[in-house]
């Protein structure tokens, strides 16, 4: 019997940072998936692979560690976490396969971790939805990140186009937003728990100027909300501009991520920011009519990724 799942990535469109602390975001699942398959292992070892991340790992479920045989396994502790909760720690042979860049700032942690753990259910036969799969999946990377907000996760179990609130309700956005997005990210990755802390810490230094800027970036997503629903791009394209700069003062930005972003708006985007905790990772930029020009203007020096939104979210079955 094999188990498999597969979950999709994501792209924050506002809030990233502000929602830790509990101010509304929106966020969409793309069109790139990690996917899990599991099955016995008829050694007496538990084996992670993966071919196209180009690593190999033996697994040691129950002290949360692993014998590296290959390569450099950059999401393997949120995997580890994940194993170490649902499984009964007999041997398993595990294959990852993901099309979404690790480190990216595209939720690559957060699509691992709800395919490996719906894989998981569905290999124990243990009953989940999406509900309770989207909490699991938040503990995990609590668990690893030490700080996480639910978004991420959310995304990435129910797919589509979604508002989370200042009081945490999760909002499916019903509209057909197909605005033309490119991302570029660099090969630098970001470390969310690092940045998240970071942030944490520039706050709690600076609070009479930290707190106003993360209550604005707040307001900004609401602004988003209404524009997304008006189909409004420029005012979408301003609020992208005006929190990337609110983004930089949080220290997430780095020279890379600036330099994509002031060249995606110099190719014609009418509003581009980091996406993602930063630090690293991606930015996205909204391009009417010039999607090819600001793609190429990106590709100089970096790389571009064209993705779309789905509506699509985590999907598992078992095959005998
Ligand atoms: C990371 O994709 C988004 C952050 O806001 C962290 C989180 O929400 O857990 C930076």
């Amino acid at each position: 019997m094999k188990a498999m799942a597969s979950a999709p990535a994501k792209m924050i469109l506002f809030g990233e940072h502000s929602v830790v602390y509990d101010e509304p975001a929106i966020a969409g699942a793309v069109n790139k998936r990690a996917f899990v398959e599991i099955k016995k292992s008829y050694s007496n070892k538990s084996i992670l692979r993966s071919f196209d991340l180009k690593f190999e790992v033996e697994l040691d479920t129950i002290n949360k560690t692993y014998t590296l045989k290959k390569g450099k396994p950059g999401i393997i502790r949120y995997i580890l976490e994940a194993l170490n909760r649902v499984h009964d720690h007999t041997p398993i042979l595990m294959n990852l396969s993901s099309q979404i860049p690790i480190g990216s700032g595209l939720g690559s942690s957060a699509a691992v971790t709800v395919a490996t753990l719906a894989a998981l259910y569905r290999y124990h036969n243990i009953r989940f939805n999406k509900k309770s799969l989207a909490h699991d999946a938040h503990m995990v990377e609590q668990a690893v990140q030490g700080v996480a907000s639910p978004l991420d996760t959310l995304v990435s179990t129910y797919g589509g186009l979604v508002y989370l609130s200042r009081k945490k309700k999760f909002e499916p956005l019903k509209i057909n937003f197909n605005a033309p997005f490119v991302v570029g990210y660099t090969t630098k990755h970001g470390n969310t728990g690092k940045m998240v802390k970071d942030v944490r810490t520039l706050k709690d230094k600076n609070p009479k100027i930290i707190n106003p800027v993360i209550t604005a970036m707040g307001n900004i997503t609401n602004y988003a909300k209404q524009a997304i629903f008006k189909k409004d791009y420029k005012k979408i394209g301003e609020l992208m501009n005006i929190n990337h700069g609110f983004l930089d003062v949080l220290g997430v930005n780095t020279p890379e991520l600036s330099r994509m972003v002031y060249t995606a708006r110099e190719c014609g985007a009418i509003g581009s920011k980091i996406t993602g905790a930063g630090g690293g990772g991606s930015i996205i930029a909204l391009c009417p009519g010039k999607i090819e020009d600001v793609a190429e203007g990106i590709s100089r020096q970096d790389n571009v990724l064209r993705v779309k939104f789905t509506k699509r979210g985590v999907s598992s079955r078992v095959r005998w």
